[in-house]
């Protein structure tokens, strides 16, 4: 069934677990994501990069979104990743995406919490709910998003941002980065609790790929209801098509997105798991 983001992540939060924010781009993506939550019987978010508009129709995308959605039992939500511009928020917003992500991370506190608040405006009269950003993830290795500065959010311009802008969920930059880390990973638990102690929303954290399993299980200890995960399934997925090349000669396209989808699926369900707190074998 589709989900609202916000039921799924308050939920979370009554709970004390996280749910997986998988970024999709295409069919096979999407069908993973919402095959592995149906297999482990927990919600997820399919989450579309603002990047990925010059190729993916979004109309198209969430129609199949929908469809997808509406034969599952559990809830799907659909948001907007890392939006720069309004535009693509109100194109998403008209589209029925659940959820959308404002990312003014490269603007001053006042510049952020001026455009955050605009979003804000926009999405809740469509009952559409609204994540920002304050403080910047880096990019490690591997990673197609954007570089950002790598400053960590500041626990006192969290609170005054969230009381100013009405965001229901706000993602908290504490040194994960997206894509693979590039050394020992340095994530400032200390100050993700300082956040989680300041504010009531769900907090976010970008960055799930290559973050040690007991990093992710104490962040979500400390307050962390959504993750988001994307380098680490493209790489699964692109070493399977190797090994597939490798193993098969001249395979039918149809037979190589069918392996590569499932090898998603797969890495999929061990995320849901590790957010859900479960071993896996439950
Ligand atoms: P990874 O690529 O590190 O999994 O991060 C994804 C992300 O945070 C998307 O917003």
């Amino acid at each position: 069934m589709l989900g609202s983001t916000k039921e799924i992540l308050l939920e979370a939060q009554q709970n004390n677990y996280a749910v997986a924010a998988f970024n999709v781009f295409n069919m096979e993506t999407a069908q993973a994501a919402v095959l592995a939550a149906e297999n482990r019987q927990m919600p997820v978010i399919l989450a579309l990069g603002e990047r990925y508009l010059d190729t993916t129709r979004i109309e198209a995308f969430s129609a199949m979104v929908h469809t997808l959605a509406a034969a599952v039992s559990v809830p799907v939500a659909l948001h907007l990743d890392h939006a720069y511009e309004l535009e693509s928020i109100r194109k998403a917003i008209r589209c029925g995406f659940t959820s959308v992500m404002y990312d003014g991370s490269k603007f001053s506190l006042e510049e952020n919490i001026r455009h955050t608040k605009e979003v804000v405006k926009l999405a809740h009269r469509a009952a559409v709910s609204v994540e920002a950003e304050i403080g910047s993830t880096a990019r490690g290795d591997f990673s197609d998003e954007e570089e950002g500065d790598g400053r960590l959010t500041d626990p006192q311009e969290a609170g005054i941002f969230v009381q100013e802008t009405c965001v229901d969920f706000l993602a908290a930059a504490i040194g994960t980065v997206h894509g693979m880390y590039k050394g020992e990973p340095r994530i400032d638990l200390g100050r993700l609790e300082a956040l989680h102690r300041t504010l009531d929303i769900p907090l976010v954290l970008h960055g799930g790929s290559g973050t040690p399993d007991s990093i992710i299980r104490e962040s979500i200890r400390s307050g962390i209801r959504k993750i988001n995960v994307n380098t680490e399934v493209s790489m699964t997925a692109v070493k399977q098509l190797t090994n597939f090349l490798n193993e098969h000669s001249a395979p039918h396209l149809s037979r190589v997105m069918a392996d590569m989808q499932q090898s998603m699926a797969t890495v999929m369900e061990r995320f849901i798991d590790l957010f859900a707190n479960r071993s896996g074998s439950e």
